[in-house]
């Protein structure tokens, strides 16, 4: 099907339907493939995306679009910071994929995420500890933002004190990927390539500093390693720290943000969570397939012709894959528009599918797990404030850009108490926990990003 000129491309990115796009990929799912006539293939159906992620003949690779559709783009051709493994194809992809698997995650290192859960908890404690004193608060500025950065800076080995540039540059970068037709394109590449310029540049000179003084965080690693694929080059190493910072922040922000916007609209789930906190495992992976921070991937190319649904889609054309419509499909999922934190056979496309799946899956699961639990747990009689919320611009990491929301009281730090005051711990008497709770908040409440209430410097 052709459509008339770019309104698909505008249905999906209109700012209008961001609130609520599940209607429109309805829409878009009665013709699976279609063409955009001056713009995209969009891809909207569960087994046709899922398919189009397992072709090898489908590139990640901009450098294989046609000039048409790679003049819509922004120029990537930095070369302070060449293309991360996310946008290469087979073998550099698996090559670097791999090497940047060794310091994160088994066979070489099973044990790094396990060792994290401890360092997670208490950030996420130390959080929501920041709103003490308050019965409103926003979950984004104050807990779903913070949270996520600290950790991904944590595990890359980026000293605190520079945790705050990184919002910026991350937040550049984020909005980089959202392919608004209405944007100043021109204005927009400038303040992205300054950005990636910036980042780069910081990211060298700590490389250098991990080279010469190795920590057990994973760039150290990276920049030490020696496997029998060798090492990473300088630049290849640039790229993979980028990506990392970049891929684990916003994505996460998102989920936390979404789901507690789903609990809030689903109290019954949340009840249920509090009483029974092994339900935030298909919880979470309920949330990424209901609402997930990845709405659509629309970066892709075929290297040849692809003949799907009826469809011959050309060599170099620009394929956008809606993930978050799949996730929608009545042909894959019964009853898809209901949250079932209960679904059997979830297997949802929010982190992808194939060889670029989600590299950070794992961590983002231990994070919107934990906090999901300690919301749920701490919070007594929570709310929202704005239903629904105002949302980001940006329609393929969708997310709330607020969510301010209410509560009655805050229930105590479990691991703060633990650690300040046994005897509290064990009493019963719930304002003797809360007094001592506080005490243990002054101490603790500088906490992730230095703020005194949780709050980030950065802008966004
Ligand atoms: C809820 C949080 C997250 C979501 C929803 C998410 C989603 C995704 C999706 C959909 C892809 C596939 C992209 C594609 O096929 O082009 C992807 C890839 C990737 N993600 Fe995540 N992500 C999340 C968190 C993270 C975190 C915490 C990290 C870092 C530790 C990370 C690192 C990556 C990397 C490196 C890739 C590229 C993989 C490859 O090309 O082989 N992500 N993610």
């Amino acid at each position: 099907m052709t459509q008339t000129q770019g309104s698909l491309v505008r249905q999906i990115t209109d700012y209008a339907h961001r609130a609520d796009p599940y209607p429109i990929y309805a829409e878009l799912r009665k013709t699976p493939v279609a063409h955009d006539e001056e713009g995209p293939y969009i891809v909207s159906t569960y087994w046709e995306i899922h398919g189009l992620l397992h072709d090898p003949r489908l590139s990640s690779d901009a450098r294989n679009l046609d000039p048409q559709a790679a003049s819509e783009l922004p120029e990537e051709d930095d070369p302070g910071l060449p293309p991360s493994f996310l946008k290469l194809d087979p073998p550099e992809h698996d090559r670097l994929r791999r090497l940047a698997t060794a310091p994160f995650g088994p066979p070489h290192t099973p044990r790094r995420l396990h060792e994290m859960r401890g360092e997670l908890s208490r950030i996420v404690g130390e959080l929501i500890d920041g709103f003490e004193g308050r019965d409103r608060i926003d979950l984004v500025d104050h807990f779903s933002y913070p949270f996520p950065v600290t950790v991904i800076c944590r595990l890359l080995g980026v000293p605190r004190e520079d945790e705050p540039r990184f919002h910026a540059w991350a937040d550049t970068l984020a909005t980089s990927l959202d392919p608004d037709p209405d944007a100043d394109a021109a204005e927009r590449w400038r303040i992205t390539r300054q950005a990636r310029t910036e980042l780069a540049t910081y990211l060298s000179e700590l490389i250098e500093e991990r080279r010469r003084a190795p920590g057990d965080d994973m760039l150290s690693i990276l920049v030490g390693g020696e496997g029998p694929e060798g090492r990473m080059s300088r630049m290849e190493l640039l790229s993979t720290a980028a990506l990392l910072l970049v891929a684990g922040h916003e994505t996460t922000v998102n989920l936390i943000t979404n789901g507690m916007l789903t609990l809030l609209r689903n109290p019954d789930v949340l009840t249920r969570l509090r009483k029974d906190p092994h339900l935030v495992v298909p919880l979470v992976e309920e949330l990424l397939r209901f609402d997930p921070p990845v709405q659509m991937l629309p970066q892709r190319t075929p290297l040849s012709e692809i003949d799907i649904a009826g469809v011959t889609i050309p060599r170099g054309a620009s394929v956008w894959l809606l993930l978050a419509s799949g996730n929608r499909d009545p042909q894959r999922f019964p009853d898809p528009d209901r949250f079932d934190p209960q679904r059997r056979d979830n297997q949802h496309l929010g982190f992808g599918s194939g060889i670029h799946s989600c590299f950070g899956a794992p961590l983002a699961r231990l994070e919107a797990q934990i906090a999901l639990t300690e919301l749920a747990r701490r919070l007594d009689g929570p709310r929202l404030l704005e239903d629904p919320p105002t949302y980001r611009r940006n329609a393929v990491l969708r997310g709330p850009r607020h969510l301010p929301l209410a509560f009655e009281e805050l229930r105590p730090n479990r691991s703060a108490n633990r650690s300040t005051n046994q005897s509290a711990n064990r009493s019963t008497d719930r304002s003797t926990n809360r007094s001592t709770n506080r005490s243990a908040n002054q101490s603790t409440n500088r906490s992730a990003n230095g703020s005194p209430n949780g709050s980030p410097n950065g802008s966004r």
